[in-house]
């Protein structure tokens, strides 16, 4: 069985409802159940639940919180994979440990590679740079798999705030200098999915990955797909007005050049992300179809 941490976040969520789905056995673990920085509360969940492979969805993910909030990112993000790979290391079982396209600093014209150099300009970027590290230095049984820009049905994300806003204003003012993939959390479930299935099958792919939706986009076209996907259901269409990232200042700086090259990730485990806007596509009408339905419903 698989055992992930971090089970109520929007990744944990989806890979809960993916495993089921699909019938693999996996147990996901919330914060309260164990905290992944607890030595002894994952040994214990290592112990209790014998795993034949543990999956990271845990994180501190508040990336402008990060640069103050030094503290619980640095308990999230590096001592938490420090004392995981090292349960997992001394248990013998392997590793898949989520990162994220802020390790770099986004000044590369195409997309990035696994074997670019690191150089994160946030805290939280050098917070995951560091949970990579150890985890690379703790077991070498492990998985990292870096994805970027990350929504679906479940907890908090981009998506998610774009349609709340649209609920209620005329223009929605975003970013369109930085650049990314927005990978649908139901697609990165997979992806962990894929890779679970060739380390229970016995193949040894270890090492470092990117895995993101397909295609390039910018914060403004994200948010203008959003805006498009959810008119027909709401009949809102505030305008989504383009700005700079210097119009829109933030405690963290953010790459302007987010782009994942997924190609070894294809080569490897043999699929890609699915178009970032037919998932878009697909999320949205989930999250406000559904609400409408249930609406329709009541009235
Ligand atoms: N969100 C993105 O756009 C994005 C982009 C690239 C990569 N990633 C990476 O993708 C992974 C999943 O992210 P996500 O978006 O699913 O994050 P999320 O929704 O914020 O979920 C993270 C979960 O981890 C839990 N957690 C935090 N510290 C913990 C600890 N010490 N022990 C156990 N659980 C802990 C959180 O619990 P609490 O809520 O109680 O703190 C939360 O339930 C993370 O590795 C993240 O860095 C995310």
């Amino acid at each position: 069985m698989i055992l992930a941490f971090g089970g109520n976040g929007q990744l944990g969520q989806e890979l809960t409802r993916a495993a089921a789905a699909s019938a693999i056995p996996l147990a996901a673990l919330s914060r309260a159940q164990a905290d992944i920085a607890d030595p002894a509360a994952v040994r214990d969940a290592i112990a209790r639940h014998d795993p034949s492979l543990v999956v990271n969805a845990a994180a501190y993910t508040k990336v402008d919180l990060a640069e103050t909030e030094i503290e619980a990112a640095h308990q999230g993000n590096e001592i938490g994979p420090v004392t995981l790979s090292a349960a997992c290391a001394s248990a013998g079982v392997p590793l898949i440990h989520i990162s994220t396209d802020y390790v770099f600093d986004g000044t590369k014209q195409g997309p990035y590679v696994e074997s670019d150099p690191i150089a994160p300009i946030n805290a939280y970027g050098r917070t995951k740079a560091a949970g990579e590290r150890s985890v690379r230095e703790s077991t070498p049984l492990h998985v990292i798999l870096r994805t970027s820009w990350i929504y679906g049905e479940f907890g908090q994300n981009f998506l998610k705030t774009m349609l709340r806003l649209a609920a209620t204003r005329d223009e929605l003012r975003v970013v369109a200098d930085q650049r990314g993939c927005p990978t649908s959390t139901s697609d990165l479930a997979d992806a962990i999915l894929a890779i679970a299935s060739q380390l229970l099958g016995g193949k040894k792919p270890w090492g470092t990955y990117h895995f993101a939706g397909s295609g390039v986009t910018t914060w403004h076209g994200f948010a203008s797909r959003i805006v498009a996907a959810q008119a027909p259901f709401t009949g809102r269409r505030p305008r989504v007005t383009a700005i700079t990232a210097t119009e829109f200042p933030t405690p963290a700086r953010r790459p302007s050049n987010s782009e994942l090259d997924c190609s070894l990730f294809e080569r490897v485990f043999g699929f890609r992300g699915r178009p970032w806007a037919q998932e878009v596509d697909a999320v949205t009408r989930a999250l406000v179809g559904e609400t409408r339905e249930k609406d329709s419903h009541v009235a």
